[in-house]
């Protein structure tokens, strides 16, 4: 969010001002008696939220109020808002459009930087392009001080501002690289009277998978706004991502959930349009305490109707995944309560169904293919 932003912004020099972040209309008018004339600002992890009406200028503390009121709670998105950042009002000459992002494709940094930023950059991409201009960045040299003129000159930043703007993009490429972020965006970067440049405005993306070396990062995680099974799931150390559906799902290796997503959404089709719940990778080691962790958090999604356990035996053989799925139905015992369709193959294949047909479990159906345990989890789940 842009408070999180700014606050790494802080800390590795970028300008701007940080401000105050308030979750009442009461906080927000004490925020504003210490700023003085303000902005109130919605804080959602979105783009978009001035045209919304959620950024609103505040000449009294009593306009902020005012504001606050009508900005927390609204919806930006199909996000709600629960916080405002109170940011002292700027006065604003020009707003510039700056980013670092990672270029998949190109498998190298971009940095995007227009002079014709503001809340119109999506507009201005479109019908003036040669505004926007992109320029490479080489992951093994990165940005250092000539890289950054060349980056300022090539965005042709105003004269009386170059020197300013070489010191903000080299701080801002210490946010991207020092934090191990995948994007950091400010629009707008603002000329102010007096010619002093100030991010106004911030976005950053961390890099998950840099998680182990920024503890502090842990503190930007906002959990009233995470999805309580996401958040569950992801205490129990699973890779789940909810989603719409009625089926759940649960495999192992990214890619056969993936494929399991789309074979359960065209068996959907059949009956009664019937979609996928879930993603959930319980990856190579199907014990029975992680089957028994992903049920648990399936089970407890009240929009799944019925479950498709998807498991193709590898190194983990399918005997130990069925004693794993055994093995979870015993420790949830009155808590699983849905229809299990379950498709093993793969490794010890023979073995993994004998032990699922020996036990018998009345909730548990076994199918030999992964196009017939679809259409059976899709068909029970539209029962
Ligand atoms: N502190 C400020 N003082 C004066 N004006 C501001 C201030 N912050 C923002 N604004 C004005 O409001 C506009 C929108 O603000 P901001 O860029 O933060 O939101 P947004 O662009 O709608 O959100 P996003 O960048 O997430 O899409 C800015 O372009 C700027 O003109
Ligand atoms: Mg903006």
């Amino acid at each position: 969010m842009e408070y999180q932003a700014k606050e790494l912004f802080a800390k590795h020099g970028v300008p701007g001002t940080p401000g105050i972040v308030a979750t009442t209309p009461a906080e927000a008018r004490a925020a504003a008696e210490q700023l003085g004339v303000c902005v109130v600002k919605a804080q959602v992890k979105a783009g978009g939220r001035g045209k919304a009406g959620g950024v609103k200028l505040a000449k009294t503390p009593d306009e902020a109020e005012e504001h606050a009121t009508a900005i927390l709670g609204m919806r930006i998105k199909g996000l709600t808002v629960n916080r405002v950042l109170l940011a002292p009002a700027a006065s604003i000459e020009e707003e510039y459009y700056f980013s670092f992002l990672l270029d998949r494709s190109k498998r190298r940094y971009l940095c995007i930087a227009s002079v014709e930023g503001g809340v119109e950059i999506e507009e201005v991409a479109k019908t003036n392009p040669d505004a926007v201009k992109q320029i490479a960045i080489d992951p093994g040299t990165g940005v250092d001080e000539a890289k950054a003129r060349e980056i300022v000159a090539e965005a042709a930043f105003p004269e009386a501002l170059v020197e300013q703007a070489v010191t903000t993009v080299l701080a801002l490429w210490q946010v991207f690289v020092a934090e191990d972020a995948t994007l950091v965006e400010v629009n707008p970067l603002a000329r102010l009277a007096g010619d002093r440049l100030e991010a106004l405005d911030g976005k950053v993306s961390l890099d998950e998978n840099a998680e182990f070396r920024h503890e502090d990062h842990a503190a930007f995680v906002i959990t009233d706004e995470t999805d309580p099974l996401e958040l569950k799931a992801k205490e129990k150390g699973l890779n789940y991502v909810k989603l719409d559906g009625s089926v759940g799902i649960i495999g192992n290796g990214a890619g056969l959930v993936m494929s399991t997503l789309d074979v359960v959404a065209y068996a959907g089709e059949k009956h009664g349009g019937v979609k996928p719940a879930n993603f959930l990778d319980i990856g190579g080691g199907a014990s029975a305490e992680v089957m028994a962790a992903g049920l648990d958090v399936i089970l407890h999604d009240a929009q799944v109707k019925a479950v498709f356990v998807n498991v193709f035996g590898g190194i983990t053989s399918c005997d130990a995944v069925a004693n794993g799925i055994v093995g979870a139905l015993d420790i949830l015992g009155e808590e699983a309560t849905k229809p299990l369709v379950v498709r093993l193959d793969g490794n010890n294949v023979e073995e993994g169904r004998r032990i699922l047909s020996a036990r018998n479990h009345p909730l548990v159906t076994l199918v030999e293919t992964m196009d017939g345990a679809a259409d059976k989890a899709a068909e029970l789940a539209n029962a």
